[in-house]
């Protein structure tokens, strides 16, 4: 049996959020003042065409477990999770967790035998390998050593239940690695929303987000500067007064255990730039 869900927070591990958003221009009904939204999504996927920078760095963070033995947790709303391919998830090397407010079950039905065809599948490309490596000659690599992060899948009914059952399952074997909030909207929101409470041992847990921002350049004449978006990223703003703080480059490299500059990267038609904030609390 689970421990019953509060608002208050199990533990003290950070909570990060990551995300890739695009400024997006909205005009204002009542001024000519315009402000700037953080697009996030379209039509139940990503805004733009597939950005390698940032697909490669989100897998890396996400992926990378802090210690031999231990696999990261990546939260996200239902839609989220039905927006990866489906022969890529549940996402390797990850413990997802899929919130959802289904009960008939049929949510977490599909998951788990998305998973089971998922495991089966990874064992099959790593045992290929394995044989490939002996055929020619290679040492050939111990698969499924319990060093390794598992690739596993748990349904939730809210973000609170999604921390308790963490905690349950994998914090309390010490198997638990990082927490990583991966959306959309409404996940990113309920986080949000999370106050920083402190558990019994009165330890405040961090609230940090990594994002890439995403800039569409806009090349000749009449050239589209935005991505059309329909669901945005839930926050008023990054600054102190809204109550966050922006982390240096040489925290967010070692919040996400790469290093990260902070410069622009040019790919294609956009601009990428991998930064983080704090939340002040
Ligand atoms: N740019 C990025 O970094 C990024 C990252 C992630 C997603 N996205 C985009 O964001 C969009 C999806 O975002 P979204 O806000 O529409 O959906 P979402 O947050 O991914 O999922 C919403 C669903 O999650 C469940 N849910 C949400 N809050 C819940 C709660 N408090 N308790 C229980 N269940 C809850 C519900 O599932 P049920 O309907 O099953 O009850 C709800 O319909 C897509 O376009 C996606 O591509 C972008």
């Amino acid at each position: 049996m689970l421990p019953p869900t509060t608002h208050q927070i199990p533990h003290s591990l950070p909570l990060t959020l990551v995300v890739a958003t695009t400024p997006i221009r909205v005009a204002s009904s009542t001024s000519n003042d315009a402000s700037t939204r953080l697009g996030i999504g379209l039509k139940g996927t990503l805004p733009w065409p597939r950005i390698k920078a940032d697909m490669s760095f989100f897998a890396r963070t996400t992926s990378r477990a802090p210690a031999a033995g231990t696999t990261n947790a990546i939260i996200m709303g239902r839609k989220t999770y039905d927006s990866v391919p489906k022969h890529l998830r549940p996402l390797g090397k990850r413990i997802s967790v899929i919130v959802t407010r289904d009960t008939s079950g049929s949510v977490r039905e599909g998951v788990l035998k998305e998973l089971e065809a998922r495991k089966m599948k990874m064992a099959e490309t790593a045992k290929a390998k394995a044989q490939a490596a002996a055929a020619e000659g290679k040492e050939v690599e111990q698969n499924g050593s319990t060093d390794e992060p598992i690739t596993d899948a748990l349904v939730t009914h809210s973000l609170d239940s999604a921390l308790s059952e963490l905690d349950a399952v994998y914090g309390a074997s010490g198997r638990l690695g990082k927490i990583y909030i991966i959306g959309g909207a409404e996940i990113y929101g309920a986080a949000l929303r999370m106050k920083a409470v402190a558990d019994a041992t009165q330890t405040k847990r961090p609230v940090r987000i990594v994002m890439t921002n995403i800039v569409r350049k806009a090349e000749g004449e009449g050239a589209k500067n935005e991505f059309e978006c329909d669901t945005f990223f839930p926050v008023q703003g990054l600054t102190p007064e809204d109550g966050w703080r922006t982390a240096s480059p040489a925290e967010v490299s070692e919040w996400v255990g790469e290093t990260v500059t902070g410069e622009w990267i040019q790919e294609g038609e956009v601009e990428v730039q991998m930064v983080g904030y704090e939340r002040l609390d």
